[in-house]
């Protein structure tokens, strides 16, 4: 594997810097003195218009960028990535969603094994699972046909799932529902299944390494309630709980040894690979509640955007990479413009699980502080990303955005058609919803001037409070409709910039060991929480005297 490049000691880092310290930021005036600005930075990404034009980018930006993007070599390491090299040192593993929606004919042998012809075979017992769900073919123990499907998983066996299913609810099958467990609070699987009928339910147990604590301890909440309410309801008749859990009961895994061990039928079990990182695995057979809720055809458009997408980020030219120049755009908000956060404002109630999701794919893959051969870092990486749909986040923090003193750059995302065409009297609710897309970028980018402020009649001692300094940055990004295929693309493209920050920052954006010590800690700690003194006594002062709260207290 190549060794990173340290990005501070190329030369482009020194010309942005230098770009930087003299750049006079003028939004309005860019725009006023060049009529070709928003073409020029407008690009097509196969669904997606992406306009970077209200963004704090020149050309001689722009130009440094791919500069830097040369010199820390991301294009090769793109490479390395599509052809299943172990990019992945920390784990030694190649790194191959995009392998999981390649088209059936493709061809990539990885450590000696075809992994285009696995990943069809597995698709094919999802999809022909999900088609039995559907049609009613697969019935529960009591020969009912499922109703509701619960997917039992967390992070990234949940995450993209849950998102996705609330993005494409208008193409749910009619009388199936999803659900989706994740928390080990165990509120969560109570509240779930509070009104479920366990005679119509089908638990997905989804979980890469099917080690993880929360999602057996959910698992094994979830069995017992099944196997009780099916018996109060005198459903079980005697028949054996080992019958009722193969009914119920499914997994998708890596590792299938441990699903059996659960008492899950191996048959009703998809499985996986390493070299498919959780946060990347929604197009794997994690996607399994998606499958069914939605089709098998809906979910071979959803992965045809990725596959789309994938081709773009390979073929297209540097300087009309969309998730290459937004990558690099982050980079340089981060670096050099010095922004810590970063924000998602879905305009599209249907994407409000979308930031969540990205906080996972962007902020476990790149929130690290040494570089992929372990030497340290001494820049930053790994921005915070958040955000909530609009209009909702304009009555609550967009205040900050406008006005405060931290620069945020922003992605607003919305759709030409809407998935409900209501209207309000003789005004379109979706028209009205878009104009407000339009209205930020532009209220963010060129602002209202003290001049402007005062031609409205404002009294002086309030002008200031009511000036909005502009320049704030944004990148707008329009498909035609929220469907399977945008879908896809969308979060390909979310990937592939989260990949492209990795690679110039010299990381690898595909382990996560910052998640392992709290894991460890807890299990040592459950003893003392339990009412073992021993273990009570060798916790730190605070921690120890938290525990005893809670024992004084339960
Ligand atoms: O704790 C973090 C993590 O390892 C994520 O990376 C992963 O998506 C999640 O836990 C769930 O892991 P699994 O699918 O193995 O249960």
């Amino acid at each position: 594997m190549t060794a990173p490049v340290n990005p501070t000691q190329t030369e482009a880092w020194t010309r942005l810097g230098q770009l930087h310290d003299d750049l006079q930021v003028d939004l309005r005036g860019w725009f006023e003195s060049d009529r070709q600005r928003a073409e020029k930075f407008t690009f097509t990404a196969a669904d997606l218009h992406v306009d970077l034009s209200k963004n704090i980018l020149t050309e001689d930006v722009l130009k440094n960028l791919l500069d830097l993007a040369a010199e820390t070599n991301v294009l090769a390491r793109r490479d390395q990535m599509f052809n299943g090299e172990h990019i992945n040192n920390t784990e030694d593993r190649a790194v191959l969603h995009t392998a999981l929606r390649r088209p059936k004919e493709d061809k990539l042998a990885v450590d000696g094994q075809e992994v285009v012809q696995d990943v069809h075979r597995v698709l094919e017992r999802v999809y022909d699972f999900a088609r039995r769900v559907r049609n009613g073919e697969w019935v529960g123990i009591t020969g009912k046909r499922i109703e509701t499907v619960v997917n039992i998983g967390i992070g990234g066996s949940d995450l993209g799932p849950v998102m996705v299913y609330e993005a494409l609810k208008p193409y749910v099958q009619e009388g199936l529902e999803c659900r989706f467990v994740s928390n080990i609070d165990p509120t969560d699987v109570a509240q779930k299944t509070a009104d479920l009928d366990p005679e119509t339910t089908l638990f997905i147990v989804a979980s890469k390494t099917f080690t993880t604590l929360e999602t057996l301890t959910n698992a094994r909440l979830a069995r017992t309630w099944l196997l009780e309410a099916l018996e109060a309801a005198g459903a079980l008749d005697g028949k054996e709980s080992k019958e009722a859990v193969a009914k119920h009961f499914i997994a998708v895994s890596t590792a299938l040894e441990k699903v059996a061990e659960f008492g899950i039928d191996p048959a009703n079990a998809f499985g996986f690979w390493d070299w498919v990182g959780g946060r990347y695995s929604v197009d794997s057979a994690i996607g399994t509640s998606l499958a069914i809720a939605l089709g098998p055809e809906n979910f071979e458009e959803f992965l045809g955007g990725f596959h789309a997408l994938d081709q773009h980020f390979l073929t297209a030219a540097p300087e009309e990479n969309v998730p290459l120049l937004m990558g690099l755009l982050n980079v340089w908000y981060v670096n050099f413009v010095k922004a810590a956060s970063h924000a998602v404002l879905p305009y599209a109630q249907q994407l409000h699980r979308f930031p969540a999701y990205l906080q996972q794919l962007t902020m476990e893959s790149n929130g690290k502080s040494v570089r992929w051969d372990g030497s340290s870092i001494d820049y930053s990486t790994g921005e915070i990303f958040w955000g909530e749909p609009g209009t909702n986040g304009q009555h609550a923090f967009y205040q900050l955005i406008h006005q405060g003193t931290q620069l945020i750059p922003a992605d607003f995302i919305a759709f030409a058609k809407p998935a409900y065409p209501l209207n309000d009297g003789d005004k379109s609710a979706h028209e009205l919803f878009l104009a407000n897309f339009f209205a930020q970028p532009k209220a963010l980018a060129f602002g209202k001037t003290e001049e402007e402020v005062r031609a409205e009649g404002t009294r002086e001692e309030i002008v200031t409070a009511r000036v909005f300094a502009g320049n704030k940055p944004s990148t707008s990004i329009m498909a035609p409709a929220l469907t399977p295929r945008v879908m896809g693309e969308l979060i390909a493209l979310y990937e592939h910039i989260t990949f492209v920050q990795g690679a110039v920052w010299g990381v690898n954006s595909f382990d996560q060991w910052g998640v392992e010590l709290g894991k460890q800690l807890a299990l040592q700690i459950y003893p003392a929480v339990a009412g073992d003194d021993e273990a009570l006594a060798a916790q730190d002062d605070s921690t120890a005297g938290l525990i005893r709260y809670y024992r004084e207290n339960r």
